[in-house]
C-alpha cells in the first residue's frame, strides 16, 4: 500500500495544519468536520495564517473540504484516515465506528490525540482493525514543528508503521519518532514535566516570573519563553487540563506528581479569564489601558498583581548550561535544581517507556525547540560531576547503572530515530578543525562544514574569520539551531557605533565582503543549506555561495532598510546580476535596478521557496528540501555532482546611472506624500537608489563587482552615520520591532 490520499477528519487547530502540511507535500486531501461551514473556515484560516502554514498559497483549493454526513464518502478511497476531532473520548469512539466501517481493508487509520492512549482509542476495534489504528501526534505548527511521535502498540503491523513513518520522513519531512504506548508519549511527557518543575522550583525560590523564564530559557538552550510565557502561549486553561490527564493516567509513584499539585492561584486565574495571551493576559500581559504606550507586565504572584516587568540582570545570551549551574547565587541553583531533576524524571523513563534515551532528547529538540535534550545535559556536566552534586540515586536503573560505570561516554550516537546522514550524527565524529566564539569548523571526509553558533546566528567578524579559513575544501554552510542566520550581529556593530569608532565598523565590512567574494570565487564549491531565517547578511552569505540546499521553512530577504540600512554585504550587487539577467532587463536598462529597488526598499521577505523565487531570493536551479534533516546528504550529493566545479566568472555590470534616478525618486515623492515613508525613509531610499543606478556611470560603462561593492559600502557607512539611522537599530535592538522615522 502507498499513501496517495488523505481525509482528515476535524478541521480545528490540528487539523487544519495536518490538512495544510499533506497539500504541502503535494498529497490530495480532505478535511471533514461536523458542518462543511466549519472546514470552509478552516481553510480560510490556513489562507490567511501567518507565520503561513502554506508553502505555496495558489494551493490552497488542493485541500478538499466537506462534512462528516454527507461527504463521508471519500474515506472509501483514502489510505490513511487522521482523526483530529476534540480530546473527547465518546467523540473519537462515535467517528472510528464509522471510519471502519467505510475505510477500505488496509488503509490506516489514526489519531492525533495527545493524551489518550491507544488501547482505549481502539477498544471497540477487532483485532484486524487493530493492525491498522496507531496515534499519530504531530505538533502545532504542524508545518514547523519537526517532531511527529508514531505511536504503536502490541497489536500493530509493525511493517505499516514503519512505512507510516518512512511515509511521513521522507514526503511530510518530518522527524517521526516511533513510541509506545505511555501518557504523553515522549516529547509531552519530559516537556510537561520540565515546564512543571521549573514553575514549582520557582515558586519554591521565590524567583520572579521574570528570572524564572531568564534561566528556564536561553543559557539551558530552551526557546527563550521560558516557562511562564509557554504557559501563556498554550494557554493556562489547556495546561491545567492537561495536568489532570496526567494524573489520572500516570502510575501513583511518578515523579510527575510531585509537580503537579493544584497551586489555588493559578486555578483562580483561570476561573477569571486570566488564561494566557488569548484571555486577558497571564503570567504576562499587555496593559492597554491608560494614555501611553502599552506596557509589558508581568505577575507578581506573591503580591497577586501585575507589574511593568523587570528584565533580571543575568549577562546569558545564549546557551551557557556549565557556567549557569556552577553560579554560587541563587540562580546558579534554580538552575541546577531544576536541570538536575529533569536528568533524573528523564532517565526514570528508561527502558519502560523508551528503550532508546536518546529518543527523549531528539523529541526535545524537534517538539520543544531544545538546543539539547536532558541526556546531552547530562554528558554536558559530566557524570562523575553530576554524580558529585546530587550522589546516588535510588529507582533510576539507568542512573544507578551510570553511578557504577561513571561512564562519560555513555551517550553513543545521535538521532537514532533516522537512518539520514544529519549534521547532528556527523559531528561527532567530525573532525573539530577550529572553533571561535562564532563558529565552529569541522573536517568530515573531503569536505569542511561552518556551523555558526551565535544567537540567532548572527554574524561578526569571527563569522567571517571561520567561513574564511574554511575554503581550503569544499565547504558547506550549515547549522543545527532554528535560524541560518539572522544577518549581521546589530549590537556588535552598534558598539564600535557607540565609541563613536566608524573605522571598525568599516573594517568590518569590507571583511564581510572580501569574505563574501572568497567564498564565491574559490577553488572549491561553498554550499549554503539554508533553514529558517535567512536574512541580510545571512541571505548574502547564502547568495555568494556557489550552490543552495534550502529547507521549505526558509524565511528570506534584504532587510536592511527597515533598520536605516541597505545591504552591503553584496546584497545589492547579487540581486541586480540576477535581474540584470531577465530578458525584460535587456530591453531596458531600469528595468533591473527598479525591481531590486522594489524589492530591498521595502525590506521584502519569503516564507517558502515558492515565493522566494520571483523575488529571485532563490533561483529555481537551487535545491528544496522538505525534511531540514537531508539538508547535508543533499549537499554532498551536489559536491558529489560537481567534482569538476571551476568558479564562476566575475559579474560585469551595465547600470544606467542617473536615468533611473528620476524614475525612483518619483516613486519616492508618492511614497512620501501618502506618508508611507517619512524623511529618513526617503534619505535611505536615496543611497538605495543611488547603489542601484550604479552611482556615476551611464549603460555603456561597465563596473565590476568591486565598484558594486565600494557603492554598497559607501552608502550603509553614511547612513550608519546618521542620528535617524542609529535611532531605528537601538529602538530594534530594544524592542525587536521596526522604527519608522
Ligand atoms: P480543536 O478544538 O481546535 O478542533 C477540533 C475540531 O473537531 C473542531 O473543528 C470540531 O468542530 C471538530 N469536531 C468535533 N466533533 C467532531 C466530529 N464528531 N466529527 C468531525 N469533527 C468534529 O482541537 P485541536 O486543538 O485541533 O485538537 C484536535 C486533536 O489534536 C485533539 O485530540 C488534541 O488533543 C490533539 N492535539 C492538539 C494539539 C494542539 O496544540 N492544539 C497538539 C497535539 C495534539
Amino acid at each position: 500500500m502507498k499513501i496517495k490520499n488523505v481525509v482528515v477528519i476535524g478541521s480545528g487547530t490540528m487539523g487544519s495544519g495536518i490538512a495544510a502540511h499533506l497539500c504541502n507535500a503535494n498529497i490530495p486531501v480532505t478535511l471533514l468536520d461536523l458542518k462543511t461551514e466549519i472546514s470552509e473556515k478552516a481553510r480560510d484560516r490556513i489562507h490567511k495564517s501567518r507565520p503561513p502554514l502554506l508553502i505555496d498559497k495558489s494551493k490552497i483549493n488542493n485541500i478538499k473540504v466537506g462534512n462528516i454526513s454527507d461527504n463521508f464518502d471519500v474515506v472509501k478511497d483514502a489510505d490513511w484516515i487522521v482523526e483530529a476531532v476534540v480530546e473527547r473520548i465518546d467523540v473519537k469512539h462515535q467517528i472510528y465506528e464509522k471510519i471502519f466501517k467505510e475505510r477500505k481493508n488496509g488503509a490506516i487509520v489514526s489519531s492525533n490525540t495527545s493524551s489518550i492512549p491507544i488501547k482505549v482509542l481502539s477498544q471497540h476495534l477487532t483485532d484486524v482493525e487493530k493492525k491498522d489504528f496507531c496515534i499519530t501526534h504531530f505538533f502545532n505548527p504542524v508545518r514547523y514543528m519537526g517532531l511527529l511521535e508514531i505511536v504503536k502498540n502490541e497489536n500493530n503491523d509493525l511493517n505499516k508503521i514503519n512505512y507510516l513513518k518512512e511515509f511521513c520522513e521522507t514526503e511530510l519531512g518530518k522527524g517521526a519518532i516511533i513510541c509506545n504506548d505511555t501518557p504523553g508519549f515522549l516529547g509531552n511527557r519530559v516537556g510537561v514535566y520540565a515546564m512543571q518543575v521549573a514553575m514549582m522550583e520557582a515558586f519554591k525560590m521565590k524567583l520572579s516570573v521574570e528570572e524564572a523564564d531568564a534561566i528556564f530559557g536561553r543559557p539551558m538552550g530552551i526557546p527563550k519563553t521560558g516557562v511562564f510565557g509557554l504557559y501563556d502561549l498554550i494557554g493556562i486553561d489547556l495546561m491545567l487540563d492537561v495536568l489532570k490527564s496526567f494524573k489520572k493516567e500516570l502510575p501513583e509513584n511518578d515523579d510527575f506528581h510531585e509537580v503537579s499539585r493544584e497551586i489555588p492561584f493559578i486555578t483562580e486565574m483561570v476561573n477569571r479569564g486570566f488564561t494566557g495571551r488569548k484571555g486577558k493576559g497571564g503570567f504576562y500581559r499587555l496593559n492597554r489601558k491608560g494614555e501611553g504606550p502599552n506596557v509589558l507586565e508581568a505577575f507578581n504572584y506573591k503580591i497577586i498583581n501585575y507589574f511593568p516587568i523587570e528584565k533580571p540582570k543575568i549577562d546569558f545570551e545564549r546557551f551557557d548550561l556549565i557556567n549557569l549551574i556552577n553560579r554560587e547565587d541563587k540562580y546558579g541553583e534554580y538552575g541546577w535544581s531544576i536541570t538536575s531533576k529533569i536528568i533524573k524524571y528523564a532517565s526514570s523513563l528508561v527502558p519502560n517507556v523508551t528503550s532508546n534515551f536518546n529518543d527523549i532528547d531528539e523529541a526535545m529538540r524537534l517538539g520543544f525547540n531544545w538546543a539539547m535534550g536532558p541526556f546531552e545535559m547530562l554528558k554536558e556536566i559530566g557524570v562523575k560531576n553530576f554524580f558529585k552534586r546530587e550522589g546516588e540515586v535510588k529507582n533510576n536503573s539507568f542512573l544507578e547503572k551510570l553511578y557504577k560505570s561513571k561512564n562519560e561516554n555513555f551517550y553513543g550516537e545521535r538521532q537514532l530515530y533516522t537512518n539520514i546522514e544529519t549534521l547532528g550524527k556527523i559531528k561527532p565524529t567530525a573532525l573539530k578543525l577550529d572553533k571561535n566564539k562564532s563558529a565552529n569548523i569541522y573536517r568530515y571526509e573531503d569536505y569542511n562544514i561552518v556551523e555558526f553558533i551565535t544567537k540567532a546566528n548572527a554574524l561578526d567578524y569571527e563569522s567571517m574569520d571561520a567561513l574564511k579559513n574554511a575554503t581550503d575544501k569544499p565547504l558547506i554552510i550549515i547549522n543545527e539551531s532554528m535560524q541560518f542566520s539572522a544577518g549581521v550581529n546589530l549590537s556588535y556593530t552598534m558598539n564600535f557605533v557607540e565609541k563613536g569608532n566608524f573605522k571598525s565598523v568599516e573594517k568590518f565590512i569590507k571583511y564581510f565582503q572580501e569574505t563574501c567574494k572568497h567564498l564565491k570565487y574559490s577553488k572549491y564549491p561553498v554550499i549554503s543549506a539554508p533553514s529558517g531565517l535567512t536574512l541580510g547578511g545571512g541571505f548574502e552569505v547564502m547568495v555568494q555561495s556557489n550552490f543552495v540546499a534550502s529547507h521549505t521553512n526558509i524565511v528570506v530577504g534584504l532587510v536592511e532598510t527597515i533598520v536605516g540600512l541597505i545591504p552591503a554585504g553584496g546584497g545589492c550587487k547579487e540581486m541586480l546580476a540576477r535581474w540584470l539577467e531577465t530578458d525584460e532587463a535587456k530591453k531596458d536598462p531600469n528595468y533591473a535596478p527598479l525591481k531590486v529597488f522594489d524589492i530591498i526598499g521595502y525590506g521584502k521577505t519569503a516564507t517558502s521557496p515558492v515565493e522566494a523565487e520571483p523575488m529571485k531570493y532563490l533561483r529555481p536551479s537551487d535545491k528544496k528540501i522538505m525534511n531540514r534533516n537531508s539538508l547535508l546528504e543533499v549537499s554532498k550529493k551536489i559536491l558529489n555532482e560537481n567534482k569538476d566545479f571551476t568558479p564562476p566568472e566575475e559579474l560585469k555590470f551595465n547600470l544606467p546611472g542617473k536615468s533611473v534616478i528620476g524614475k525612483m525618486d518619483k516613486i519616492l515623492e508618492k511614497l512620501y506624500n501618502d506618508k508611507v515613508i517619512l524623511d529618513h525613509g526617503v534619505e535611505v531610499a536615496k543611497e538605495l537608489a543611488h547603489v542601484l543606478s550604479g552611482g556615476e556611470t551611464t549603460v555603456e560603462k561597465t563596473l565590476s563587482e568591486d565598484d558594486l561593492f565600494k557603492l554598497e559600502l559607501d552608502a550603509f557607512m553614511k547612513l550608519i552615520e546618521t542620528k535617524k539611522t542609529q535611532e531605528r537599530i537601538r529602538f530594534t535592538l530594544a524592542t525587536g520591532k521596526p522604527l519608522v522615522n
